[in-house]
């Protein structure tokens, strides 16, 4: 069996393959990213013969109507789906074979009326019914989403073998996926609860704005081609599920320090921590970075505090490319009991517009 994770950030395409007769399905495909399937796709002589989207995504333009236009491939996404592209309506307890590997739907709606998981014999691709560890579950206030529905899929997915091995279609910090045995210890969504105890459970979280999303959704409903087609706030963890964070990390309120002070403070002498929490090859990339930055990419920073823990008293300035990240880094940090912790505003660009030095 072949299988890839494809994806350079938070949002999860997944490459699931035949070694023998080279027939490939990819699930949950991102638009911007079409032309690497593809090319990925022909480099490895594989076959697509389907693209699977979880459910209606609500943070990124999917691929599926764009790979259907590219290829011969059928594009399948739960019955109740309303985009008009797809081509293969999933029922639940459907069943089939990927060349020699034995596949199956299950709905699990609550994120979205049109969730799905997909069940192999080792491994259960989540979509957004569950995600990893204490990132929980994907928010369940957008159009379509219910609390009550998605306590009754968690009864489904817990009724799953436990060795399975979980993999969502979202991850941002870097957790590594694990057996269902796992996630019943770790994942809240998961904990033992009654149904209306689950509802209220989600209903208490703090989520972020989601008007945006509401117009992504409705660019997967009229199956768009364009990445344009919505917008998308640049540079945001556009697939965070804001509550998902560490518990109350998403209540930190975050200040900004603007580029001129960062600039002025550091002329001055002042012993700044400065944290660039973007992808290392960013900071070698167009907008370079600042002298004497450290970096710890924001998707590993949970995992990497220990490493702040002699910066803890610091004044600590965290930099991304235009301050979404580092507003997500923040609120870690002061979650984790950081108390001087700010964003740069406007991030490297902001720094780089002012005219600021930077090093590639
Ligand atoms: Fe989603």
């Amino acid at each position: 069996m072949i299988f890839e994770q494809l994806n350079p950030h938070a949002c999860r395409t997944y490459l699931i393959g035949d070694e023998k007769s080279r027939e490939t399905i990819l699930v949950d495909p991102v638009l911007e990213h079409v032309e690497d399937y593809l090319k990925t796709l022909d480099q490895r002589k594989l076959t697509l013969t389907h693209v699977i989207d979880t459910h209606t995504h609500a943070d990124h333009i999917s691929g599926g109507a764009a790979l259907k236009d590219e290829t011969d491939c059928q594009y399948a996404m739960h019955h109740k789906a309303p985009a008009r592209c797809v081509t293969v309506h999933l029922t639940d307890g459907f069943a089939c074979r990927l060349g020699n590997i034995p596949v199956k739907v299950m709905t699990t709606p609550g994120h979205t009326k049109d969730s799905v998981a997909l069940v192999f014999e080792d491994r259960v691709l989540t979509g957004d019914v569950l995600f990893l560890d204490e990132a929980g579950a994907g928010r369940t206030d957008l159009p379509g989403g219910d609390p009550g529905e998605h306590w009754d899929s968690m009864q489904r997915v817990l009724g799953l073998p436990d060795h399975l091995i979980v993999y969502p279609a979202h991850e941002y910090r870097g957790r590594q996926p694990s057996s269902l045995k796992d996630q019943k210890l770790r994942n809240p969504n998961l904990k033992p609860r009654t149904k209306q105890e689950y509802i209220d459970y989600l209903e208490g979280l703090t989520l972020g704005p989601a008007d945006w999303m509401k117009e992504v959704l409705k660019a997967n409903y009229a199956c768009a081609r364009d990445p344009k087609a919505a917008w998308i706030p640049v540079d945001v963890p556009a697939c965070e599920v804001k509550g998902t964070l560490d518990i109350g990390a998403n209540d930190q309120q975050v200040t900004g320090i603007p580029v001129e002070e960062v600039s002025h403070k550091l002329a001055a002498g002042v012993s700044l921590f400065l944290l660039d929490v973007r992808d290392l090859h960013e900071l070698s990339g167009e907008l370079g970075h600042i002298t004497g930055v450290t970096n710890i990419p924001v998707t590993t920073l949970s995992h990497r505090l220990s490493e702040l823990e002699t910066h803890r008293d610091r004044e600590i300035v965290a930099i991304c490319k235009a301050g979404g990240r580092a507003h997500t880094a923040a609120q870690i940090l002061m979650q984790a009991g950081f108390s001087k912790v700010q964003v740069m505003m406007g991030g490297m660009q902001g720094w780089k517009q002012a005219g600021f030095p930077t090093e590639a």
